[in-house]
């Protein structure tokens, strides 16, 4: 797919407040600082659209982005950052989890896992409480120009085996870098491919 263009809508604090749309939304959630804004610019090609940041906790807000003026990004905060307060971090959960369960506009979850890192609890979790609820999700691993292509492989499968210990099968998954733009083409091919399917809640 290509993108002609993409603007900033709006910024809304809750789902409640999120705009009255009539077209597919992706959003995207994971820890914080896991590049969920950078893959939103990757993909969009545009540097400065999402607000980017090298200290966590950067997006607080629910971010709508119009693209190809047909359908929309959404940035969400992330989740687990360990240095906000107990109250803040329950605000937030509360406002993530609201608008995932709460929005009927969103096609497909797009959840990023750290390409480096060992399965973590709280992803874990999250994955559970998505599958639990039936949203659909997929898996995007970010940030493989950190390493090498072996390592990155084996980190990856690896940690493909370790779902597979508890789940029966995985969703999509997509292998990204910002950097580098790998699975720009294949996470857009997707998109693409949901975007011809009826709207939730629109099915004749
Ligand atoms: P919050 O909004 O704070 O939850 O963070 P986020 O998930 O939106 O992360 P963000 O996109 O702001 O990126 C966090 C840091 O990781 C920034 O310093 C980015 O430059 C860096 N980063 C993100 N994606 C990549 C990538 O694919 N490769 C490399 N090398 N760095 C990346
Ligand atoms: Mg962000």
């Amino acid at each position: 797919m290509t993108i002609n263009s993409a603007k900033f809508v709006t910024s809304a604090p809750s789902v409640g407040k999120a705009p009255a749309t009539d077209a597919h939304e992706y959003a995207f959630i994971g820890r914080s600082n896991v590049g969920k804004s950078s893959l939103i610019n990757m993909l969009t090609g545009r540097k400065d659209l999402a607000k980017t940041s090298a200290t966590p906790g950067k997006t607080l807000l629910i971010n709508y982005f119009l693209i190809n003026d047909s359908w929309y990004i959404v940035d969400l905060p992330g989740y687990g950052y360990a240095q906000r307060s107990k109250t803040q971090r329950a605000e937030l959960e509360k406002m993530i989890k609201g608008y995932i369960l709460g929005r009927a506009q969103m096609t497909n979850l797009f959840l990023l896992i750290d390409s480096r890192h060992e399965p973590q609890k709280i992803d874990l979790e999250f994955m559970r409480f998505l599958a639990e609820n039936g949203v659909p999700f997929s898996i995007v691993f970010t940030k493989v120009d950190k390493m090498g292509v072996e390592v990155s492989k084996r980190k990856i499968a690896d940690y493909c085996a370790k779902l597979l210990e508890t789940w029966e099968e995985l969703p999509p998954v997509f292998v990204t870098s910002s950097e580098d733009k790998r699975g720009r083409e294949q996470l857009l091919d997707y998109i693409e491919e949901l975007n011809r399917l009826p709207l939730a809640g629109d099915e004749k």
